[in-house]
């Protein structure tokens, strides 16, 4: 029950008061979130940038088509998800669940052959659908625990993905943006979405019984 009041009290915020401050706490608690996020296979086919620094913010406005928000927030994270699958990635993380679960280390050969079979024909434009997915995921959970500490966040993908890549130097590091998450705490006075009602699809419309 918590967690649904934590969902109605949240909103995409869209004017933050430049002068608080989230703590690395708490920031810590919101990425960490997102690290505990499920992915398909486990794979973890995204990393989290955290930018607090005020002259990278302020660069942020003109590529998120002049959102004001990315620059008052506190903090923004950047959700970028592997620009495609390699093998070297696909192996990566059964490499260190062998380690830490002190497995034999053929323990994943067949199951990562299958998922090679799947996703080294693919294009990487197809394989980049469905690494960000795995993106919006981790984002979901970092949108839930940001309201379950009562920090205000705004979810966003209306930015120039390309200019963000290359702000941050994504393509070198096998990455492309997929998503923004400005996290702050709420201009009370100045945000005109704050006193509206939150609107969604009722239930009986959202729910299909089967
Ligand atoms: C994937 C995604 C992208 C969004 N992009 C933006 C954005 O670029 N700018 C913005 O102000 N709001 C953005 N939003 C906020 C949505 O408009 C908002 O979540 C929706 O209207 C529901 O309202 P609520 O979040 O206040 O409950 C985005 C939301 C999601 C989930």
């Amino acid at each position: 029950m918590a967690l649904l009041n934590d969902l109605e009290w949240r909103y995409a915020t869209k004017k933050y008061d430049p002068t608080k401050k989230v703590s690395q706490e708490h920031v810590d608690k919101i990425v960490e979130a997102a690290r505990l996020a499920p992915t398909s296979s486990g794979m973890q086919q995204f990393r989290v940038f955290v930018i607090s620094k005020q002259e990278i913010k302020d660069q942020l406005v003109p590529i998120a088509n002049g959102q004001q928000i990315v620059a008052d927030a506190s903090h923004v994270l950047v959700f970028a998800a592997w620009d495609q699958y390699t093998e070297e990635r696909i192996d990566s993380i059964f490499k260190l669940t062998t380690k830490e679960r002190g497995l034999p280390s053929d323990k994943f050969v067949d199951y990562t052959n299958r998922l090679k079979a799947v996703y080294l024909k693919q294009s990487p434009e197809e394989n980049f659908v469905h690494t960000a997915k795995q993106a919006y995921i981790g984002f979901g959970l970092s949108i839930a625990q940001a309201a379950e500490l009562k920090v205000d966040a705004t979810p966003m993908e209306g930015f120039n993905t390309e200019q963000l890549d290359e702000l941050l130097q994504l393509k070198a590091k096998g990455l492309k943006s997929v998503l923004m998450l400005p996290l702050g705490y709420r201009d009370e006075e100045g945000d005109w979405l704050l006193p509206m009602k939150k609107v969604r699809n009722p239930k009986e419309e959202f729910v299909q019984e089967v």
